[in-house]
């Protein structure tokens, strides 16, 4: 097996990278190449660097975009998986310990070839691997030849040039990017994470502070206060939340502020508004205000609120007994709606605990609080909707391959 590493910050992943790795594969008959990103080195600590799961959700989409495991591109979470500095040597030593019939094959462009005597432990490097460098606009091909030689005789180093067009794309260049904040040099699916996750300047608000007093003015004067309480500590806790997943806060801050908007609204008015407006309605729906409310609060949110993002609607349609396969959004709402700070009831684990696990685990978080609820309605069991058995039969699967996952 040929494997070639492919190492970087990746601070976004751009198409120059892509292109070295295939070019790499093509030209040396790789069977696999890794595209590692690295973790924070020391030396650029002043530099913006995006965080290690936006660089490595990056790394990811790219390596898709050329044809992912299929075509033999792969990214890796390796280097982030080990404590302190993490250095090449180290690396390579580790890989070979894990595969010693594998052959290494580590990529580096011709700027950092030129200090390669300067690394740490370049004797070590160039015994564990083949150097492959990449060409690099500023760095002459003499120069590289020189290098090459120098290297080879002063540590018995196997170094072989990759045949490519220079380039000089470099990630400060597409972080400090265009006016219009598109990353044509990124693949675009990297592109549209940079915008959706506000990455590198980029804003992904929806919302404009105008636009969430609005909400919040609308929701006091149409809840009681403790209701409002209720729903401001759940659009709190889920603002906290998105950003453990990835997810726009101030999304999250008005699903979760507006997910109750239709509960004070009395049952049967509430199921005339809903035939009226051809919302519709299971039986236990109609027998149950505690589940009515999310349907027609979902129709309010639209409709009233003029809200037309999907996930927001959603969030606030499921909010009660979730759903399977529900987006990061939806299930923070619906995790949010049992844990804001303002709750409390007992349950097991305690209050506390899932409140902490969440931040870390929100799947486990999920089965816990419906498995909870299950234990609750365990005397009534005709309340309670069998949209919650599925839910949590959703939930415990991704659990459960999870762990196979884990275990392997
Ligand atoms: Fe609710
Ligand atoms: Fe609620």
């Amino acid at each position: 097996m040929k494997k070639g590493i492919l190492g970087g910050t990746f601070n976004p992943i751009h198409n120059t990278h892509l292109a070295i790795g295939i070019a790499a594969k093509e030209q040396f008959s790789l069977d696999e190449v890794i595209f590692m990103p690295s973790k924070q080195p020391a030396y650029k600590k002043d530099v913006k660097i995006a965080s290690e799961t936006d660089r490595l959700n990056m790394t990811e989409l790219a390596v898709r975009s050329i044809g992912g495991s299929k075509a033999g591109f792969f990214s890796s979470d390796f280097e982030y998986r080990r404590e302190g500095n993490t250095y090449t040597w180290e690396t390579l030593t580790l890989l070979h310990e894990a595969e010693p019939e594998t052959e290494f094959f580590f990529i580096i462009g011709a700027d950092s070839l030129m200090n390669f005597d300067k690394w740490v432990k370049p004797d070590v490097i160039s015994g564990l691997s083949v150097l492959l460098v990449a060409p690099r606009e500023g760095v002459s091909d003499e120069d590289v030849r020189s290098k090459i030689k120098a290297l080879k005789e002063r540590f018995n180093s196997d170094i072989r040039e990759i045949d490519l067009k220079k380039d000089a794309t470099s990630s400060s260049e597409i972080r400090n990017g265009s006016g219009d904040r598109d990353f044509p040099l990124c693949p675009a699916s990297v592109s549209a994470y940079i915008r959706e996750h506000g990455l590198y300047g980029t804003d992904s608000t929806t919302f404009t502070k105008e636009d969430i007093r609005d909400f919040f003015d609308k929701m006091q004067h149409t809840l009681s206060p403790d209701r409002f309480m209720h729903s401001v500590g759940v659009a709190y806790m889920s603002s906290c939340l998105a950003y453990s997943y990835g997810v726009p806060s101030d999304k999250a801050l008005v699903a979760g502020l507006l997910h109750d908007c239709a509960k004070e609204i009395e049952k049967n008015e509430m199921e005339r508004l809903c035939d009226e407006n051809c919302v519709p309605l299971t039986d236990i729906e109609r027998r149950i205000k505690a589940l009515i409310h999310a349907r027609y609060g979902a129709y309010l949110v639209k409709h009233l609120y003029g809200i037309e993002d999907i996930e927001i609607i959603n969030a606030v349609d499921n909010h009660t007994v979730g759903r399977p396969g529900m987006s990061r959004l939806e299930q923070i709402v619906f995790c949010a709606d049992f844990l804001e700070p303002g709750r409390k009831y007992h349950c097991e684990p305690s209050l506390d605990e899932l409140r902490k696990l969440i931040f870390t685990d929100i799947d486990k978080t999920t089965v816990l609080i419906l498995e909870n609820q299950m234990d609750y309605f365990k005397e009534k069991p005709r309340d309670i909707d069998p949209r919650s058995m599925e839910t949590l039969e959703y939930y415990r699967n991704v659990l459960r391959k999870r762990g196979a996952t884990e275990e392997k």
